[in-house]
């Protein structure tokens, strides 16, 4: 076996809590690379970094490996939390092919790593349990960039029974949510058993077999879902919508699938009617060796899947961070079009007739929010993307019922005017940028009310 030029990168997305080392982790990943001597094989996209797959088998000292696998590397998403994963979708299922879910082996698992958990449970995305700050454990003697079964026959028993301990404890909290799982070096088959990897992100000890794990996912279950088409038309995802100097708004997009060119028209979603534009300009981080440069970014004529890279085009304002965005053809402009729309349109109108009203940053997390709120049978009247406005309070002052005079908001802000409003009116507002602390916050005040 060798690389299959008909595989695109797999996309992986790392989750977890806040400070649990996501940043650090794919800092290690470039990092050691650059210290390898090997920072032109790292590739930096506009929102991911990507790793070849010669660096990774180069990483875990055995190059006989490079015949085993037939993906050409990794492409992870720097945009960390479950943010981005449940913003990035594509046709309706998850955007990223794998995840990594990171925790502090030393706090264990907190509210955005089980968020993270019920999410990839949902959609039944591949992952590996990252246990981090192994380092911190009292006694390790830290051991370079080691392979983590190296590192760990060097410690003393006293070390090593402890790490034990805290592993048992996240398999049981892992079992709790509804995965087996194990340390990932006792994992007999990666369909039936999560593996959790122990690793410091500041040491970069047992970051080559977290590399090579995900390797071995990629290869076991996504081969099918891998294979795209380089001469089809491009079909990305909006990861972020920005104002760069000079540049007016513009779109940071993962491109999963096709080629996009300057000069394409694409078609890109908006709260109203789906957005028509020309592209002006694709643009790609300067090299690491560039950095000095005066302008940050350097065009290129035109990128193939999987890639992340800055789109540049008239009206762009008002696009949507979530939002599919694809090249069309005067063939095929009006009823790409008119799929966009719908795809948004699905998940603002999925509502009930009485309810509280919710808002989020995204479509995808929207839509987190609402899969999570049915569940837990609380009914919904009206779900959209958005800050909370003056108009959403005008309209839910209306609502008789108490319980449902309502606004729960994800990760969005409150809006000057409406915070203003809110005062004269006795509308309850959640906010907050943890799904499942919204819902309690929510429960917790019905509960106090009724008493
Ligand atoms: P947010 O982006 O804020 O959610 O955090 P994050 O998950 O990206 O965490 P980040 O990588 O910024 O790490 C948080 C802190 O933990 C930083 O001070 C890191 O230096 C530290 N840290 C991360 N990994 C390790 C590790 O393996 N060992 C030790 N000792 N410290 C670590
Ligand atoms: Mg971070």
């Amino acid at each position: 076996m060798a690389v299959n030029e008909n595989l695109r990168t797999p996309i992986v997305s790392v989750m977890g809590h806040v400070d649990h080392g996501k940043t650090s982790l794919l800092d290690r990943i470039r990092g050691s690379a650059v210290a390898d001597g090997e920072a032109g094989a790292i590739t930096q996209h506009i929102g991911a970094t990507e790793v070849p797959i010669d660096n990774i088998v180069n990483k875990c000292g055995d190059p006989s490996l490079k015949d085993k696998f037939i993906v050409p590397g990794l492409l992870f998403i720097d945009t960390p939390g479950h943010h981005a994963f449940t913003s990035l979708r594509s046709r309706g299922g998850a955007l990223a092919d794998l995840a990594i879910v990171i925790v502090d082996v030393n706090e264990g698992f907190m509210p955005q790593t089980i968020e993270s958990l019920h999410i990839l449970k949902r959609f039944k995305t591949p992952f590996v349990v990252v246990a981090n700050k192994i380092d911190r454990i009292h006694g390790w003697e830290a051991n370079k960039n080691l392979p983590f079964l190296a590192t760990y026959n060097k410690q003393s028993e006293r070390v090593k029974s402890d790490l034990d301990n805290k592993l048992y404890e996240l398999i049981g909290e892992l079992y709790n949510i509804g995965f087996n799982s194990e340390r990932y070096d006792r994992v007999n088959d990666f369909q039936r058993n999560i593996g959790v990897i122990p690793i410091s992100a500041a040491t970069g000890e047992g970051i080559a077999d977290v590399l090579m794990i995900l390797l071995g996912l990629a290869q076991r279950f996504l081969e099918g879902n891998l294979h795209y088409d380089a001469t089809a038309p491009g079909t990305g995802t909006v990861l972020e919508v920005k104002e760069e100097k000079g540049l007016g708004t513009t779109l940071d997009i993962i491109l999963y699938d096709g080629t996009i060119k300057k000069g394409d028209t694409i078609v890109v979603g908006s709260l109203g009617d789906p957005i028509q534009t020309k592209i002006r300009a694709l643009l790609k981080p300067r090299p690491l060796s560039e950095i000095k440069a005066e302008e940050k970014f350097q065009q290129v004529s035109e990128v193939t899947a999987a890639v992340g890279v800055k789109i540049s085009a008239p009206n762009l304002e008002g696009a949507l961070a979530g939002s599919p965005v694809r090249v069309v053809s005067t063939d095929t402009i009006d009823a790409i079009t008119e799929e966009i729309k719908s795809e948004i349109a699905d998940v603002q109108i999925d509502t009930d007739t009485i309810g509280i009203t919710i808002k989020a940053d995204t479509i995808g997390s929207l839509e987190a929010l609402v899969n999570e709120l049915k569940k837990e049978d609380i009914p919904i009247r009206k779900a959209n993307v958005g800050d909370v406005s003056n108009r959403d309070i005008v309209e839910v002052t209306a609502i008789e019922d108490p319980f449902f005079s309502v606004i729960v908001g994800f990760n969005v802000k409150i809006l000057p005017d409406a915070k203003e409003k809110l005062q004269s009116t006795d509308v309850k507002l959640f906010l907050n940028d943890v799904i499942y602390r919204l819902i309690d916050d929510y429960k917790d005040w019905v509960k106090k009310q009724k008493e």
